[in-house]
C-alpha cells in the first residue's frame, strides 16, 4: 500500500467509527508479513526470518460505557456485537480473530470493559500473508492503548497466537504475530522461537527486490493439514524421547536420534522431522550469506528450503510448483519457494531489480498457460509493526 492509499484508508475508517459511534476513536495500524526463509520451524523452536509488510489492518477503537463488544468489518460490510460474559465464535469468521484476543486477556484478567472496534484491511486473505496475525495483534495492541493495560510487547504477541489457537483452533506458532507486532522498517527478524531472542538484519540492496506471486488458491485442507504436519513432529520427538528424555522438541534433536528412532518406526514421520532439522540449518546459512552480502548464496537457501517443503515436509500443491518451476527456470530470480503454512497462497521471490518487470511478466504466463487463473503479483516492502497511528498516517 502506497502512502497515499494509506492515508485515505485511516480516515475512511476514522470517519466510520465517527459516524457510527459519534465519537473520536484511537487509530491502529498492524501489518502483515512476509518469511524469507525457516518454513514449519516456529512450532518445532526453531528459527524463522519473517519481516512486516506494507499491507495492513487498520482499525479504530473506543470505550463502551457497557459491557458490548461491538465489531464493524468496513470491507465486508458486516457487524457482529457480543457481551465480555458470552463471547461465543461467530459463523462469520472474522470476529472470531477479535473475540479471541479478548477472551485471552480475560482469561489472563485484564479488566476489558465494552468497547467499539471498526476496521478494513489490503491484505489479501488466503495468502498465506498473515491477515489475521494482523487483526489478532491489531485487536490485542489497540485494547492495551484503550485501556492502557501495560503489556509488553512479546505478550501481545503471545496473547495474539493464544487467540489463534485456543478460539479459531489453528494450532500455529508464534512467528506470524511476532513479526506484526516487532516488524522494523527495512528489517528482517531472525527469531529463535525457543526463547524468542530475536536480531534484525537489514535487507537493504538496491540490487534484488522481493516479489510475490500468489496462486489464488487455498486447498481446504491448509488447516487440518498443518495441525497434522505439528503433530507428526510432536511423534517424532516422543519416539526420540523414550530413549533420550532431554531432547524436549526437534531443535534438541540430531540426525543420529532421526536415523536411530524414528526412521524404523515411520518413514513419512521421518522425513518431516529431517525437513525441519535441514531447515534450521538454512536459516542460519542464509542469514549468514546475507549479512556477508552474497545473494546468490542466499537464493539458493530459498531453492533448497523449497525442496524440502515440497519432497519431505510435503506441503506444497500444483500451482506452487508452476510458480517455483517458472522461477527456477529464469536467470534473474536469486531464489524462490513456496511461503508461510502451504497448500496455496504465496511464492517468495528474490529477483534482480533491473529484470523485475521482465520476471513478473514470464512467471505470469507461464502461470496462466498451465492452470488458466491469474497469479496476483505484490512487489513487498517491509515496514514497520504494529502501532498507533495518527490520522496523519
Ligand atoms: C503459518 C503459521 C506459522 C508458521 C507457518 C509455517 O503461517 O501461522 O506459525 O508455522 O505457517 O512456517
Amino acid at each position: 500500500m502506497d502512502i497515499t492509499a494509506a492515508t485515505s484508508r485511516s480516515h475512511s475508517v476514522y470517519r466510520k467509527f465517527q459516524s457510527l459511534f459519534g465519537e473520536t476513536p484511537l487509530l491502529v495500524g498492524s501489518p502483515g508479513r512476509i518469511n524469507l526463509i525457516g518454513e514449519h520451524t516456529d512450532y518445532n523452536n526453531g528459527w524463522v526470518l519473517p519481516a512486516a509488510i506494507d499491507k495492513c489492518i487498520i482499525g479504530a477503537i473506543g470505550k463502551r460505557d457497557d459491557d458490548v463488544v461491538h465489531l464493524h468489518a468496513i470491507d465486508q460490510d458486516q457487524t457482529h456485537v457480543a457481551t465480555l460474559d458470552a463471547l461465543e465464535r461467530s459463523p462469520l469468521l472474522w470476529p472470531n480473530y477479535i473475540l479471541g484476543t479478548v477472551q485471552q486477556l480475560v482469561k489472563r484478567q485484564y479488566p476489558v470493559q465494552g468497547f467499539n472496534f471498526v476496521f478494513s484491511g489490503d491484505i489479501p486473505q488466503g495468502a498465506g500473508l498473515s491477515s489475521s496475525a494482523a487483526l489478532e495483534c491489531g485487536a490485542t495492541f489497540a485494547l492495551n492503548e484503550l485501556f492502557a493495560f501495560g503489556i509488553p510487547k512479546l505478550d501481545i504477541a503471545l496473547i495474539a497466537q493464544a487467540a489463534e489457537n485456543e478460539f479459531v483452533g489453528v494450532k500455529c506458532g508464534l512467528m506470524d504475530q511476532f513479526a506484526s507486532v516487532f516488524g522494523r522498517e527495512g528489517q528482517l527478524i531472525k527469531l529463535d522461537c525457543a526463547d524468542f531472542s530475536h536480531e534484525y538484519i537489514p535487507f537493504a540492496n538496491a540490487d534484488v527486490e522481493l516479489v510475490l506471486f500468489d496462486t489464488q488458491v487455498k486447498h481446504s485442507l491448509a488447516s487440518s493439514a498443518y495441525n497434522e504436519r505439528r503433530e507428526q513432529c510432536e511423534y517424532g520427538v516422543s519416539l526420540i524421547q523414550k530413549h533420550h528424555p532431554e531432547v524436549r522438541s526437534l531443535r534438541d534433536a540430531t540426525r543420529w536420534h532421526l536415523n536411530r528412532y524414528v526412521k524404523p518406526v515411520d518413514r513419512v514421520v521421518y522425513d518431516r522431522c529431517r525437513y525441519v532439522l535441514a531447515e534450521f540449518q538454512r536459516v542460519h546459512d542464509a542469514c549468514n550469506a546475507l549479512k556477508g552480502g552474497d545473494l546468490e548464496a542466499f537464493g539458493k537457501q530459498l531453492f533448497a528450503s523449497h525442496n524440502g517443503l515440497h519432497r519431505l515436509y510435503d506441503v506444497s500443491c500444483p500451482e506452487l510448483e508452476i510458480l517455483v518451476e517458472a522461477a527456477r527456470n529464469n536467470p534473474a530470480v536469486l531464489g524462490a519457494r513456496m511461503m508461510g503454512g502451504g497448500f496455496g497462497g504465496c511464492t517468495i521471490n528474490l529477483v534482480r531489480a533491473v529484470e523485475v518487470q521482465g520476471v513478473i511478466h514470464t512467471v505470469t504466463k507461464v502461470y496462466r498457460e498451465k492452470t488458466g487463473m491469474d497469479a496476483e503479483v505484490y512487489r513487498a516492502t517491509i515496514s514497520a509493526g504494529t502501532r498507533v497511528l495518527t490520522i496523519a498516517d
